[in-house]
C-alpha cells in the first residue's frame, strides 16, 4: 500500500473508462481532499497529515465520469514545490526555524487545507484545522484565494468537520483559542455572519478533530489527549507533539444547548480517543453519540509516514455508542459492532443529528492490524450487523453516501469510494449499491491517488 503514501505530482484532466453501469440518476460532483506531496527538496514531511493538499474532482452525468486533480495553490505549497523548502509548520513537521520564527507551531498562513471540503452556495472551500478558508473554483479546482475570518471569534485551532444544524441549517463549528484559560468557542454561521454560541473553558484543552450535533444540542467530546498551551512557545515542537495522553482525566462529554449555549450536561467516562463522530441524536432525557473509538491516542503516532509505510501495526477504531444523561451527566458506553470502522459517513442530509440506522466507513479485513485500511463497511447501528466489501490488494478510502432522488429507505442510494489497486499502481472510483453493498460500477483513474481524508458530493 506504499503507493497510497507516495507523492503524486501529475495534474490531469481525463474522461474515465467506466466498467459496469452507473445509476442514471447519479448526476453531480464528488470533490475529495487529501495530501499528495510528502517531500520538499531532500526533506520529507513526517506524518500522513502533513502532505500538501490536492483536490480530486469526479463529475458524474449521463453514465459518464470526468476526472481532474489539482494541488491547492497555497503559500505552503509554493515554498515546498518552488523553493524546495518547508517554510510553515504542519501537523507534525516544523520548518527549520530561525530564532525569529518561534512564534506559533502551526501558522494559519500556511493554509495547507488538506482535510475536507465545503461545497455549494459559491463558497466552495478546502478546510483544515487552522481557521482559514481556502476558496477554490468547483469546476477547474483552481485556488481562488485565502480568506481568514475577520470577526472576533479568533483562535488557533478549529475542525475541518463543521456541521449543518439539523433544524436551522446554520453551519456550526468551534474555534479553540489558546490562553491561560483556553476557550472552545462554539459558533453558528449564517451566510458570512458568525455568532458565538458558547465558550467552554479548559485549562488543558484536548485534540478534538470533530464534534457531534443533534437537533437541540452540540456535544464536545474532550478526549484526554491534551496540551498545556505554553508548551507551543517553550518546547518548539511540531503542533501535535505538544499533546500528551493523560488517561487519568477520562473522556469528557460537554452537552451544550443550541438555543442559548448553556451547558446542559458535563459528564465523564473512561479514557478513549477518536478522530470521527458517526452521528448523534436526542432521546428522552439523554443524548446518544456514536463515535469511531480507539482505546488511546497511539493511532496518531502510528500514522507517521515511516511507520505506516513500514507496515507498523495500525490501531483500530470500533463504532461505539455513548449515551449522556442530561440530568446528572452519567455517560455509558457500548460497542456497536466488533468490526473496525473509520472515516464514517451517513445519509447526512436526512439523518444528521437525528435517529438513524446506517453508517458507512473503512475498516480492516479480519480486524488485522498489519495492513492499512483495506475494506469498506456498512453498519446497521440498531442491530450491530455489518456488511463488508473487500478485494485483496485494494485499499478503499472514505465512502461517501449519495441518496437516490426518490429514496424511500435510508440506504437507498450509492456509496462512492476512491480505491487504490496497490499492484497496478492505479486508483479507481468505486460505486456500490448502498442497500446491497455490492458493486455497480468502477471508473479507472490514470494514476494512484494518495490516501486522502474527506470529500463531499454536490448535485449540480
Ligand atoms: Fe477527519
Amino acid at each position: 500500500m506504499r503507493a497510497g503514501f507516495t507523492s503524486l505530482d501529475r495534474e490531469v484532466v481525463a474522461e474515465l473508462a467506466v466498467r459496469g453501469e452507473l445509476p442514471p440518476w447519479l448526476s453531480g460532483t464528488l470533490v475529495r481532499n487529501g495530501p499528495a506531496k510528502f517531500e520538499s527538496g531532500d526533506r520529507s514531511f513526517r506524518h500522513w497529515f502533513d502532505g500538501q493538499a490536492m483536490l480530486h474532482r469526479f463529475a458524474f452525468g449521463g453514465g459518464r465520469v470526468a476526472y481532474r486533480n489539482r494541488f491547492l495553490e497555497t503559500p505552503s505549497l509554493r515554498s515546498v514545490r518552488d523553493r524546495g523548502r518547508i517554510a510553515f509548520g504542519e501537523f507534525a513537521t516544523d520548518p527549520c526555524r530561525s530564532i525569529f520564527a518561534r512564534l506559533f507551531a502551526r501558522s494559519a498562513t500556511s493554509a495547507n487545507a488538506n482535510v475536507n471540503v465545503l461545497l455549494g452556495d459559491d463558497r466552495d472551500q478546502a478546510l483544515t484545522e487552522t481557521p482559514i478558508a481556502v476558496r477554490f473554483d468547483p469546476d477547474t479546482l483552481a485556488t481562488v484565494g485565502l480568506t481568514p475570518s475577520d470577526d472576533t471569534i479568533a483562535g488557533q485551532v478549529t475542525t475541518a468537520h463543521p456541521h449543518v444544524a439539523p433544524r436551522t441549517g446554520d453551519l456550526v463549528n468551534y474555534v479553540l483559542k489558546f490562553g491561560r484559560r483556553s476557550l472552545y468557542q462554539v459558533y453558528r454561521q449564517r451566510g458570512d455572519t458568525r455568532e458565538l454560541l458558547a465558550a467552554v473553558p479548559a485549562d488543558r484543552p484536548g485534540y478534538l478533530h470533530s464534534f457531534a450535533i443533534t437537533e437541540r444540542h452540540v456535544v464536545l467530546v474532550v478526549f484526554p489527549f491534551v496540551v498545556n498551551p505554553m508548551s507551543f512557545l517553550l518546547r518548539g515542537k511540531p503542533f501535535i507533539e505538544n499533546y500528551r495522553w493523560r488517561p487519568e482525566l477520562g473522556t469528557r462529554f460537554v452537552v451544550l444547548s443550541q438555543e442559548d449555549g448553556s451547558v446542559v450536561a458535563d459528564g465523564r467516562t473512561a479514557a478513549c480517543f477518536a478522530f470521527h463522530h458517526v452521528n448523534a441524536y436526542d432521546e428522552d432525557g439523554r443524548v446518544v453519540v456514536d463515535i469511531c473509538s480507539y482505546p488511546d491516542a497511539s493511532v496518531v503516532d502510528a500514522l507517521y509516514l515511516d511507520r505506516v509505510r513500514g507496515g507498523a501495526e495500525l490501531p483500530l477504531a470500533f463504532p461505539t455508542r455513548y449515551t449522556v444523561d442530561l440530568v446528572g451527566g452519567a455517560v455509558r458506553a457500548r460497542r456497536l459492532a466488533d468490526e473496525a470502522m473509520e472515516l464514517p459517513r451517513i445519509s447526512y442530509r436526512a439523518h444528521n443529528g437525528r435517529e438513524y440506522r446506517c453508517a458507512y466507513g473503512v475498516g480492516a479485513h479480519g480486524n488485522a492490524r498489519h495492513d492499512f485500511l483495506n475494506q469498506l463497511v456498512k453498519l446497521d447501528v440498531r442491530s450491530g450487523r455489518t456488511t463488508t466489501w473487500h478485494e485483496p490488494g485494494r485499499y478503499p478510502g472514505e465512502p461517501v453516501f449519495v441518496a437516490a432522488p426518490d429514496a424511500r429507505a435510508e440506504d437507498d442510494g450509492v456509496v462512492l469510494s476512491v480505491v487504490l489497486d496497490a499492484a497496478a499502481g492505479r486508483s479507481c472510483l468505486l460505486v456500490l449499491d448502498a442497500t446491497t453493498f455490492t458493486e455497480l460500477a468502477r471508473a479507472e483513474v490514470p494514476h494512484a491517488i494518495p490516501f486522502g481524508f474527506h470529500g463531499q458530493f454536490a448535485a449540480r
